[in-house]
């Protein structure tokens, strides 16, 4: 696997929320996730935040609130050093990592992930409701507690809504572009996500279809796993960090041999 990731000139990842769960961010499917407790259909569609704006926001609020109390984990910092990976800038693999996230917590970015796709938002963003024109570009608000609440889009006082995309809605076409280009790869990792949701679940049969080794790292069996060519069974948090190692290792082996 190792040796793989060397020889790859295309490496993508895609993840989601386990890659997230061993800084204590919460699921949507596994025992104790979201989805588990809510309905999505009350909370994350545009019907549920017309129908109750207040809810939808404090269900957010708590959630930014749990995220903003979470840190980046050993998965998140490898796939950023894996990220600024080209061999100018002194990375660890010399291919050209894209990372395709599911997850809206920002915790890629905090960890200093390079070419990351949000594909669905973030929770840190906003956006106007009422689509008016300056508010319609997402613009980004840290504060925890939300303040005021709920929150005002600052151009036409309206309301705002998290720069989120919720089930019902279409990903930015620009992002479904980007990964659908990221999907012809070498190496294809999915990593932490029950491979499900559409359109990102999609992307694992996409780099088959290029030919990529794909590898999927999740402690369970998912849509995804009889699809691929390896499953690693484990945390990412674990996971990551050992084929780090061992590219590491491999790397040193090929720079030290002999010609
Ligand atoms: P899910 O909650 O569906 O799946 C999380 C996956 O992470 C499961 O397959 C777990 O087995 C796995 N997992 C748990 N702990 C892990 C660990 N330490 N390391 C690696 N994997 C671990 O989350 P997603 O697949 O991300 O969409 O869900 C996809 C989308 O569905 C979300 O982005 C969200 C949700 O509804 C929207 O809100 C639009």
């Amino acid at each position: 696997m190792a040796a793989r990731l060397l020889a790859a000139r295309r490496v993508t990842i895609l993840t989601g929320a386990g890659v997230s769960a061993a800084s204590g961010v919460p699921t949507f499917r596994g025992p104790d996730g979201l989805w588990r407790q809510y309905r999505p259909e009350d909370l994350a569609t545009s019907t549920a935040f017309a129908r109750n704006p207040e809810l939808v926001w404090e269900w957010y609020g708590w959630r930014r609130a749990k995220v903003a109390a979470c840190h980046p984990n050993a998965a998140h910092t490898v796939i950023a050093a894996w990220s600024a990976s080209e061999a100018a800038e002194g990375g660890r693999i010399p291919a050209d990592v894209m990372v395709l996230t599911q997850n809206v917590d920002d915790l890629h970015l905090r960890a200093g992930t390079r070419r990351l796709v949000r594909l669905h938002g973030s929770i840190w963003e906003m956006s106007c409701w009422g689509r008016c024109s300056a508010g319609a570009s997402p613009w980004r608000d840290e504060n925890v507690p939300l303040s005021p609440m709920p929150p005002r889009c600052p151009h036409c006082r309206g309301l705002a809504r998290p720069a989120v995309v919720w089930f019902g809605e279409s990903l930015r076409a620009a992002d479904v572009e980007s990964a659908i280009d990221a999907a012809a790869c070498d190496v294809f990792l999915t990593v932490g996500t029950s491979a499900i949701v559409y359109p990102a679940a999609g992307l694992v049969h996409e780099a088959r279809r290029h030919g990529a080794f794909t590898v999927e790292i999740n402690p369970d069996d998912t849509a995804a796993s009889t699809i691929v060519d390896v499953a690693l069974h484990g945390g990412a948090e674990q996971i990551l960090p050992e084929l780090d190692r061992l590219a590491k290792q491999d790397a040193g082996a090929r720079l030290r041999r002999p010609e």
